[in-house]
């Protein structure tokens, strides 16, 4: 049926519009049958319009608004008038005019939805997940794309205003390691070959360097076929950067620059730069993680100085191995219950910890089933070094320096949790983490992998260690923490093909492996590479706490589920024989 354009949308009408004529086209948000006059509330992505069909204004509209449901599709025509006396709605803008319908017309039935379209609903996602289309309805879901549509212009603008360059980079490209495992698109027309769907457009950002362009950014999509959380999407967006001529204050200075434009223009916060800075070793130190949330204090404390001369087997172990003892101050929880304890000892259990110490300050001295093993200048080396005090509790974890200080700093969030330490309405907590080490040890393989990417330059006094000590290598890495959460991380890189074969060395990755694997990028190098280095922002990450949300689904208009599966369309699915002969694929059984 045919119908009028609209004159104003659902969020528009004013008191200044009383007695005007209006088109208003929706969905049926809601249906109140009083007696004699019906009110729908009519909905648009800009609002909610009151209308009201009464019998003796027009009975004609009055009797074909008798089938409305939720949901249905109309178009209504009609006069604005002032709503009358003690029926305002001062919740919502359009809430002192309603519309007096005229016409009607239905565009669509629909049927009665699975959940409400409403904010707040109890539902599970896998239903709202199967139904998107009616779940990007309700208003909460709404605002949070249009948040996102608003850092996308903020992103361009400011990138543009500074003089970098959106330049697209292919999403069919060679398989190239770089931590993730690939997805990949086997080729029709090359029988037994692979694109592979980009981790980042890292090679190529970079590439785009050695061309010249040098102020690189992109909104990218980035694939990774990796096990899935919260925070982690197959596919997700990234605000990619690259730069020439940099070092790293370059790099900080620009993306401190897009920060604050970012925060000032969708939440309206200042935020203060230059930034804080942690270096990865006091990070983990104090906070045990690379990205650390320092809205709280609860600050981890390296007790091996104390009880380095104890006689108690596991710190007198712990220190011999070159290990950590490192300790936790929970103020005023001494009166935590056995049971409480056990709890977070299985929690740090489950982590990979062989137990948790825990000890009570009673009387001015430790009361804990390890105490009869720590000399009184050990209990009171532990007291003061802790500034602990009479009613508080003390953990500690002893064992390999990286896994005992991320376990206490797991117990840590954990114990921030416990005593309601995180507001989430403060001031956002930003800070760069910086030389992280080089390398990665993987106990399993037996062998180093690059902690960022092989591409990332080694700090330069470090170089030297390249060989001798690989794990004392710091990189001239760098990420960006938001509340805890990484939300961007990048590197300054290697330019220099002789270090970058020292790199492939240490990571036992031979010459004809890197030509094989890397041959394209070591090439463009050699036809002069600038000095380069570049960072990319999970964007997804970024919504996803700028609207206060705690997973990323919800800000993505078509997520996958924690399994990768798309539960609107369907994907992954299986393709007919046909497709797979023609790709030269055959399933194995
Ligand atoms: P990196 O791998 O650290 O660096 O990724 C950059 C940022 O992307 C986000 N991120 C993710 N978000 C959602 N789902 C995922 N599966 C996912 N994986 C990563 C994180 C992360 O900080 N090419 C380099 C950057 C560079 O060196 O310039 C890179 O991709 O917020």
């Amino acid at each position: 049926m045919d119908f009028k354009t609209r004159t104003h949308t659902c969020g528009e009408l004013r008191e200044q519009n009383i007695d005007e004529k209006v088109v208003l086209n929706g969905w049926v948000d809601n249906r109140r049958d009083l007696g004699g006059v019906i009110f729908i509330d009519l909905r648009d992505r800009y609002g909610v319009t009151q209308v009201v069909f009464e019998p003796n204004y027009n009975p004609e509209a009055h009797e074909s608004a008798k089938d409305l449901r939720t949901e249905y599709v109309i178009s209504i025509e009609g006069k604005v008038r002032k709503r009358p006396e003690g029926t305002e709605n001062p919740t919502i803008p359009t809430g002192f005019v309603d519309v007096m319908v005229d016409k009607l017309i239905i565009l669509n039935k629909a049927k009665t939805p699975p959940f409400q379209i409403k904010d707040n609903i109890d539902v599970n996602e896998e239903l709202r997940l199967k139904y998107r289309y009616l779940d990007l309805r309700r208003n909460e879901m709404k605002e949070n794309l249009l948040t996102r549509h608003k850092i996308y212009q903020v992103v361009r603008n400011y990138f543009d205003s500074n003089n970098f360059v959106e330049i697209e980079t292919p999403v069919l490209m060679k398989s190239t390691p770089e931590g993730a495992r690939d997805f990949l698109v086997p080729s029709r027309l090359h029988k037994g070959k692979f694109y592979a769907l980009p981790q980042s457009p890292q090679t190529y950002k970079q590439i785009l360097m050695v061309s010249g362009f040098d102020r690189y950014y992109q909104i990218v999509k980035c694939f990774r076929d990796e096990d899935l959380r919260a925070d982690r999407q197959p596919e997700f967006t990234q605000i990619d950067v690259e730069m020439s001529f940099v070092h790293e204050e370059d790099v900080f200075s620009v993306m401190e620059g897009l920060m604050k434009e970012i925060f000032k223009k969708i939440k309206n916060i200042d935020i203060k730069t230059p930034l804080p800075r942690l270096t990865f070793d006091e990070a983990m130190e104090k906070y045990g993680s690379d990205k650390p949330d320092l809205r709280f204090g609860l600050e981890m404390v390296t007790l091996n100085e104390v009880v380095k001369d104890s006689e108690f087997r596991v710190f007198k172990d712990t220190i011999e191995k070159g290990g950590i003892v490192t300790s936790l101050l929970a103020k005023g929880c001494g009166d935590y219950t056995r049971n409480q304890l056990d709890v977070l000892t299985a929690f740090v259990k489950k982590l990979g910890a062989g137990g948790l110490i825990w000890m009570r300050v009673k009387d001015n001295t430790l009361e804990a089933p390890i105490a009869k093993f720590l000399t009184d200048s050990e209990k009171q080396g532990i007291i003061n070094t802790l500034n602990a005090g009479n009613g508080d509790l003390i953990f500690i974890i002893s064992g390999k320096k990286l896994k005992a200080l991320s376990i206490m700093g797991a117990l840590r969030l954990e114990m921030a949790r416990r005593l309601n330490l995180i507001n989430n309405d403060e001031k956002p907590n930003l800070l760069w983490v910086t030389d992280f080490p080089l390398f990665e040890w993987d106990d399993e393989t037996q062998r180093y992998y690059a902690m960022h990417h092989p591409f990332t330059s080694p700090k330069l006094e470090d170089v030297d260690k390249l060989e001798t000590g690989p794990d004392k290598v710091r990189a001239r890495a760098y990420d960006l923490v938001l509340n805890g959460n990484e939300i961007a991380g990048g590197s300054i890189r290697i330019h220099d093909s002789s270090l970058q074969s020292k790199m492939f060395n240490a990571l036992g990755i031979s010459e004809e492996e890197a030509v094989e694997k890397f041959g394209f990028l070591l090439e463009a190098f050699k036809y002069g590479a600038p000095p380069h280095g570049g960072i990319a922002f999970g964007l997804d990450r970024m919504v996803m706490l700028l609207t206060g949300n705690s997973s990323i689904r919800d800000v993505i208009a078509f997520p996958k589920t924690t399994s990768g599966i798309s539960l609107m369309d369907g994907a992954p699915s299986p393709v007919s024989n046909e497709q797979l002969r023609e790709l030269h694929i055959k399933i194995r059984e």
